[in-house]
């Protein structure tokens, strides 16, 4: 697979098999990965890789908790800034209608898109999920290196045939993924990521991209 070919056939995946992700696949994605590159080469990122029981049992307190309507965990980033301006709020709105208008559910119809929100946190149905964590004294361009890495991470689960769906969603429920990775004090987790071989029997809207000219300027003479 040619990289064009791993960055357009990239998508946020919202339905996994259970197929089993090997081992050995996942060390050869990560081991790659480890190539991406960040300022003075830092590495700020922190992955835990969960499959089997500890991943079976951390959806389990997740949809638990979130099920019975618990409070979300204190945020330690905004995910979002609080009044998004244009074009973005628009595009936000876009997504979220093609997203629940996808699964059939209503704008205004908050429980159902509560309900179908609850998916985030059995990872979809995957097998494996990594968590991304970084050390709370790192700035801005430190969380640069994490998008970085984890897009690496996301096409070369492509070239293995393998899908994704990378979710801050696990911020909001952090200290239940922290019960099962125990990360050393003084790390943030920003997202989590599912990963595993996509349903076929799942439908997806393609989301769209603004033109080329809303977001690239080309100066030239
Ligand atoms: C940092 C980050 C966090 C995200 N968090 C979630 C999430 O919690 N749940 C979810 O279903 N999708 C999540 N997404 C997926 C985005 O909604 C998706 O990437 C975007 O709508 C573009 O669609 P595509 O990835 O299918 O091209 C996240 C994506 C990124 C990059």
């Amino acid at each position: 697979m040619d990289v064009y070919e791993a960055v357009t056939s990239r998508r946020a995946v919202r339905g996994f098999t259970g197929q089993p992700v090997p081992k050995d696949v996942l060390e050869r994605v990560l081991s790659a990965a480890a190539w991406s590159p960040s300022g003075s080469n830092l590495q700020p990122w922190h992955i835990y890789v969960l499959t089997g029981t500890p991943l079976v049992h951390l959806k389990m307190l997740a949809v638990q908790r979130v099920g019975a309507g618990d409070p979300w965990d204190e945020r330690e980033f905004e995910m979002y800034p609080p009044e998004l301006k244009s074009p973005y709020r628009e595009r936000r709105a876009a997504f979220a209608k093609q997203r629940y208008g996808a699964l059939g559910i209503a704008r205004e119809d908050l429980e159902a898109r509560q309900r179908a929100a609850i998916s985030n946190w059995d990872c979809f149905g995957a097998p494996a999920a990594l968590f991304c964590y970084i050390d709370r004294d790192m700035g801005l361009p430190q969380w640069a290196d994490l998008g970085m890495y984890l897009q690496t991470v996301m096409l070369l689960l492509r070239a293995e045939g393998l899908h994704s769906c990378p979710q801050m969603a696990w911020s909001q429920t952090r200290k239940s993924v922290a019960e099962i990775v125990s990360p050393p004090d003084g790390r943030i987790l920003f997202c989590g990521m599912s990963i595993g071989y996509q349903d076929p029997a799942v439908d997806y809207a393609r989301t769209e991209r603004a033109p080329l000219e809303e977001t690239v300027t080309f100066i030239q003479r």
